[in-house]
């Protein structure tokens, strides 16, 4: 074993991921695609420590939480059991990602988590498989495994992962509307939208038809119909949620005012679809050349960032300066510096 680190960025879903097939494997009951983004990056460093009794999480500098450790440690025994190993590690995860709050924190730490783990414990996993091992840890971590564009597909537990397809070159927006940890995680919000719900079941067979048409769009470089799918299919999700008992409202008035003001600025000629996770935060996709002008429109809801496809979750080496023990320098250059801990 050796000690490695990894960086991945969080990815924003077009087609979204919301309900399971398999609560134990991660499954999805429909696939979904996504966008990985080249802002918000987590850098996760695991560390042997052999003589240990029990792993150790330290987030941003700080030991984290009996919570935080237990998930990362029930992912850490899947990598052992791949491993034949039985070793404890030290995980040092630095993100820059606004925590639990629809930013899909979860999904650049166990993308770097499972990159950075895999190659500690010498496992020789090729692109789809270490994307099933991020999907262990979190459904729409494995898509941030590959870069930019990416559909994951739904199926049985090898035949689930994600890869990247081409598209045509966009931008996202991230409208920050709220830093605050959302009150439910969106694991315990997809189960109770599967277990209450009386729309679940049309929401899942739309949503394969979505991505159908999503797939074809993206390889006909056709952005007018990526964006009407986008909207589209974000509106119907955070419809779902509200249809659950009791009810979760993840968008606030805020983040239907942005849906509007984007809707405003395709009449007056700047072609743009909104979507949001869960979470207030609004993500906007928009043409290159016109994604300045129109941040500076929305910077009048919430803090923007302009970003664009990133690369697919990576082992970085001395030479890319991988952070030192109680080195904070990734998180100061977050715009939410010392905020954010994973969800
Ligand atoms: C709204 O991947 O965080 O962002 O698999 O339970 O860890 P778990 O859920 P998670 O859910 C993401 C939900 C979403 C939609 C999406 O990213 O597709």
């Amino acid at each position: 074993m050796r000690a490695t680190t990894a960086r991945a960025y969080p990815n924003i879903a077009l087609v979204k991921y919301w309900g399971k097939a398999d609560e134990d494997l991660i499954l999805p009951a429909a696939g979904s695609l996504s966008l990985t983004l080249d802002h918000f990056e987590t850098t996760t460093t695991v560390v042997p420590a052999p003589d240990a009794e029990a792993d150790v999480l330290e987030l941003d500098g700080a030991v984290a939480d009996g919570g935080q450790t237990s998930r990362i440690s029930v992912f850490l025994d899947h990598v052992r059991a791949l491993a034949g190993r039985e070793d404890r590690v030290l995980v040092r995860s630095r993100n820059s990602v606004p925590t639990g709050a629809g930013l899909a924190s979860s999904a650049s730490g166990f993308a770097a988590l499972a990159t950075a783990a895999a190659a500690a414990f010498d496992l020789d996993l090729d692109a789809r498989d270490l994307s099933r091992l991020a999907r262990r840890g979190s459904g729409s971590a494995c898509r941030s495994v590959a870069e930019g564009m990416a559909v994951w597909h739904a199926g049985d537990d090898a035949s689930s992962f994600a890869e990247s397809i081409t598209a045509p070159d966009m931008r996202m927006i991230i409208v920050t509307v709220n830093r605050a940890r959302k009150a439910v995680s969106s694991r315990e919000a997809m189960r109770l939208t599967a277990a209450t719900s009386p729309f679940y079941s049309g929401w899942v067979s739309s949503t394969e038809d979505y991505l159908t048409q999503m797939v074809a769009a993206c390889a006909a470089e056709d952005f007018t119909r990526i964006g009407e799918i986008t909207e589209s299919h974000a509106l119907r999700m955070h419809g779902l949620i509200q249809s659950t008992v009791p009810p979760i409202r993840f968008l606030n008035p805020t983040s239907h005012a942005i849906f509007d003001a984007v809707a405003e600025a395709r009449e007056s000629g700047i072609e743009a679809y909104s979507t949001a996770d869960a979470g207030p935060n609004v993500a906007v996709i928009v043409r290159p050349h016109e994604a300045e002008a129109l941040a500076g429109q929305l910077s009048a809801f919430g803090d923007v960032r302009v970003v664009g496809p990133g690369p697919g979750a990576h082992l970085l080496t001395d030479a890319d300066e991988v952070p030192a023990a109680g080195d904070n320098a990734a998180a100061a250059d977050s715009p939410v510096a010392g905020e954010g801990s994973r969800a």
